[in-house]
């Protein structure tokens, strides 16, 4: 039985001030009509194991509701520890039901070509039943520092060993791994069993299992949510799947997965790369007049946004809250947040 298990507590700071941290980005539509959350669930289609923020538990439950989607749970994080823990504690809710497989997904991508990714996982399920934690891995087009970087080593059923992993390498790093053309960038999803993932993570942090373990013993369940414990949850560390368990074990594969149509849309200028450009190089969401504009992003949810003699911008107003940027410099928006919750 394969078991999406969908990680969707990200707080999506890039792309404020859309996304805010009582509405993240994996919650809005941000590239179709469906939200990233539905676009996510939808991919597999099976019941899917959710694991969010409590803010989020009613608007998670309703949005799958609207796209006919069964949760097979929702645990509900009282805060977010990174996502070691949340898959750990999904792991733990499936454990012990055997021959079952959990395919992690991130809620903050884009796949468009869902037929080639299900086609990917149907290649990595035997690498998980003999107990391989499997990546599925992008061939780069830039020395981007914001992913994993992924090095292959042997040829392994369809795939290969991971011979390296690397998380958010530097710059100069990641140019080299590039160049190299031996690394594959990290996707975020991942193929294991509960058993094999959680055996990986106890090896390297052994207290955020027991933590994790405790957690969910000591949270309360009601229908389909499963809420883990306050104090328990709080007084553990946080660290990512990257870091915790992938840079480390030795049990770790890839798949390369070269058609999927793989976006991260963690940013304005991912969204802009992303999305159809008009003649001018213009992306124009909502009610914006462009004038002498080039290569710029100019959404409005609501107000009219006009613009003239400028390019390369993000401009992106709502009700409360207008950014106007540097295309370049929107890796920064994440700098505004930090500081207006400081002012606060
Ligand atoms: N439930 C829960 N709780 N989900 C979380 C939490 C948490 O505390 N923190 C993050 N998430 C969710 C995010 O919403 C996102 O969908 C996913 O987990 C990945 O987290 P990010 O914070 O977006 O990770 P990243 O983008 O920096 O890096 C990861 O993804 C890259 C590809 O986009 C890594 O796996 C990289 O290696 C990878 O290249
Ligand atoms: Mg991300």
């Amino acid at each position: 039985q394969l078991v999406p298990v969908i990680l969707s507590g990200g707080a999506g700071t890039r792309l404020w001030p859309l996304s805010r941290e009582t509405f993240p980005k994996q919650l809005l539509p941000l590239c179709s009509e469906r939200t990233l959350l539905q676009e996510t669930a939808l991919r597999l289609g099976t019941p899917p194991v959710v694991v969010c923020n409590q803010e989020h538990r009613f608007i998670v439950a309703e949005q799958l509701r609207q796209v006919g989607i069964d949760p097979k749970a929702v645990i509900i994080e009282p805060m977010g520890r990174n996502t070691a823990p949340a898959a750990a504690v999904a792991a733990l809710s499936l454990d012990g039901q055997p021959d079952t497989l959990m395919l992690v997904m991130p809620s903050d991508h884009m796949i468009r070509n869902a037929k080639a990714f299900r086609d990917a996982v149907e290649l990595a399920l035997p690498l998980a039943r003999d107990g391989f934690l499997v990546t599925f891995g992008i061939t780069p087009t830039e020395a981007r520092t914001g992913f994993g970087y992924i090095r292959r080593g042997e040829a392994l059923g369809g795939g290969y060993r991971v011979d390296r992993f690397a998380e958010k390498p530097d710059a100069a790093t990641a140019e080299e791994y590039v160049a190299s053309g031996e690394y594959y960038w990290n996707s975020g999803i991942f193929l294991f069993s509960p058993e094999s993932f959680l055996a990986e993570l106890a090896a390297f942090e052994p207290d955020m299992v027991e933590s994790c373990r405790q957690a969910l013993a000591q949270g309360q369940r009601d229908l389909f949510f499963l809420r883990l414990s306050e104090p328990v949850f709080a007084a553990m560390r946080g660290q990512s799947i990257d870091y915790a368990v992938m840079e480390h074990t030795r049990r770790a594969a890839v798949i390369p997965v070269a058609d999927l149509g793989w976006s991260d849309v963690g940013s304005w200028s991912a969204l802009w790369q992303e999305e159809t450009r008009d003649e001018a190089g213009n992306v124009l969401k909502g009610d914006v007049v462009a004038l002498d504009t080039v290569n710029s992003y100019v959404r409005s949810e609501g107000r009219l946004v006009t613009t003239v003699g400028v390019e390369n911008l993000v401009v992106v107003a709502t009700d409360d809250a207008v950014l106007v940027a540097d295309r370049n410099a929107d890796q920064d928006v994440k700098l505004v947040v930090d500081h207006l919750n400081a002012r606060s």
